[in-house]
């Protein structure tokens, strides 16, 4: 059975808070930012916006371009590592919001390759035969994380929602390969600390991830017995342009060739991936038969790649 993605979906909150507003806030530039990040804007939700309101708002559009009703949703995973509550979790929220009566829920966590994690989990419930539809959804607040003294993280982040439905596809289409992993003795480099913020090891994160996005593309572009040259488009975590150039450039693709959301959200951990598919799909970037890899990495340290001809 080929089994992929019938739907995308994404939320992003409407408040826009630029690098000139960040600089209000905490000692750096706009030039600064844009340079070490790529980074120009982000996204912030309102108080009374929490993560299942934007995980919701992303799984209805997700659910209407797949065209299933929310009775026909098996399984709601729910990535995320800012959920309005450990319990009730996030997907038992939506679950109730959407009215798929015949879901089960589960939350899961594998901070900013959570989103790819939840793919993959939803992939195997298929292929199996146990579920037909699953929706997965990528949803954080992370300005309920951010220490706003610290100018070294609270300028990369970002709040969004992205969410898919995945299901049976045709011949050749659908998840092709993947790859997750994982890294627990680099976890002191990126976590939440007692107080309750994001702290990190900024240099240490970047030289695992600029090695490990491109390792792990191409890997999972030569499971399936093809060439790097065979990718049409490149959608990443979106934690730093450099990172993600550094993948491209592996591949050797063209910069029009990898979606780009971080320059206007900023890093959206669980949620930065499929908010970058859902917008690669509805302004046309990604096409019928394309050959896309998503790849994604975080805290944990955990990562996560995964081929799929669309
Ligand atoms: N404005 C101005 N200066 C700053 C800022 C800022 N916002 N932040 C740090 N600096 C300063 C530092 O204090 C340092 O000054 P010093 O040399 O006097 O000590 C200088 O800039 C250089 O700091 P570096 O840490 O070397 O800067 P670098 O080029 O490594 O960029 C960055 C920092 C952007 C954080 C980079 O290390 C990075 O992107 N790391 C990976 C982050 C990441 O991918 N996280 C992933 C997961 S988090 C998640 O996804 C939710």
């Amino acid at each position: 059975m080929n089994v992929g993605i019938l739907g995308t979906g994404h939320y992003v909150p409407t408040k826009v808070m630029t690098n000139k507003d960040m600089e209000k806030i905490v000692d750096t530039t706009d030039e600064w930012i844009r340079t070490r990040t790529g980074i120009e804007e982000r996204r912030f939700a309102e108080d009374e916006i929490d993560t299942s309101d934007m995980a919701y708002h992303a799984a209805k559009e997700a659910l209407k371009e797949a065209n299933i009703s929310p009775e026909e949703i098996d399984l709601i995973l729910v990535a995320t590592v800012t959920p309005d509550t450990p319990f009730p979790s996030v997907s038992c929220m939506i679950q109730d919001r959407l009215g798929a009566t015949n879901a089960a829920a589960l939350d899961l966590g594998a901070a900013c390759a959570g989103f790819v994690y939840g793919l993959v989990t939803a992939t195997q419930f298929v292929k199996a035969g146990a579920y037909k539809n699953v929706l997965v959804v990528g949803a954080d607040k992370l300005s309920k994380i951010i220490d706003w003294e610290d100018r070294s993280t609270c300028v990369l982040l970002g709040d969004g929602a992205g969410a898919i439905v995945v299901g049976e596809v045709g011949e050749g289409k659908g998840v092709l390969s993947f790859e997750l992993g994982s890294k627990g003795s680099g976890g002191k480099d990126l976590l939440q600390n007692k107080e309750g913020f994001m702290e990190m090891n900024g240099r240490e994160v970047f030289k695992f991830a600029v090695r490990q996005m491109p390792e792990s593309t191409v890997n999972v572009v030569e499971k399936i017995g093809l060439q790097k040259e065979d990718v049409d488009y490149l959608v990443p975590h979106q934690a730093n342009i450099r990172i993600m150039d550094a993948a491209r450039e592996r591949l050797g693709m063209a910069s029009d060739k990898m979606a780009k959301t971080i320059t206007k959200y900023g890093n959206n951990s669980s949620a930065s991936i499929p908010m970058a598919l859902s917008e690669s799909v509805k302004n046309g970037n990604i096409k019928d038969n394309d050959l896309i890899v998503l790849v994604g990495f975080g805290g944990g340290l955990a990562w996560g790649a995964a081929a799929i001809r669309w």
